[in-house]
């Protein structure tokens, strides 16, 4: 896959510029992506945990190198990392392939990167992904935190009737792929 380039171009936001490019994650960056992963739960997911130490120890326990080495190996997975200028991941994204749809399993952003443009980046070269496989539907369970992001990346929600006072309230939501 060919390596992308990003940067947020407005002027207001140059001090907040974060280059990165976009490849496969290779097996070697488990450790890394876990860490990413591990640290965004605790650090960014705050609206969703709330700081409850039990919450965030149910969500962090299955989130270990081992498994990450699985799930970035699975056949029917697919994930790509965001990395900076020394191949350092600082994003990560990964989605189930189930023909024709996706589901969007994770998508982390390194805590001291988000806000500049790197989520969206992942996102967007994960969709043009999935559609070369001809994936017509992704669908995820968006964090409170996320809930946002996926609606400025097209995401609608599918009949979500959870409480939002719950912890970890998933929020089911879906986007059409369209051809063109
Ligand atoms: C959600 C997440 C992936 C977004 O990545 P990011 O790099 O911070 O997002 P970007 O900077 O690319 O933002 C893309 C757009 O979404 C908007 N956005 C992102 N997070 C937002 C938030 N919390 N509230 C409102 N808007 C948000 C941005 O303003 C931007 O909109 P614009 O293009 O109109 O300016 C990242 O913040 C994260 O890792 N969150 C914690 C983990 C999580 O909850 N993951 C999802 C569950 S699997």
């Amino acid at each position: 896959m060919a390596s992308l380039l990003f940067e947020k171009n407005s002027k207001e936001q140059k001090e907040l510029i974060t280059m990165f490019s976009i490849r496969r994650t290779d097996l070697e960056d488990s450790q890394a992506v876990c860490r990413i992963v591990r640290k965004s739960i605790i650090e960014t997911c705050v609206k969703d945990h709330k700081q409850d130490e039990v919450v965030q120890e149910e969500w962090l326990k299955n989130k270990t190198p081992d498994n990450f080495k699985n799930w970035i190996s699975a056949k029917d997975n697919l994930s790509l990392v965001a990395v900076d200028d020394t191949d350092k991941p600082i994003g990560f994204i990964l989605a189930k392939l189930a023909m024709p749809k996706a589901e969007l399993l994770l998508n982390y952003i390194a805590s001291n990167h988000t806000g500049r443009g790197v989520g969206y980046g992942l996102y967007n070269e994960l969709e043009q992904a999935l559609m070369r496989r001809g994936i017509d539907e992704i669908i995820t369970h968006s964090t409170q935190t996320a809930r946002e992001f996926y609606s400025r990346m097209g995401f609608s929600l599918i009949g979500w009737a959870a409480d939002p006072s719950g912890w970890q309230a998933e929020i089911p939501m879906k986007k059409g792929l369209t051809y063109k």
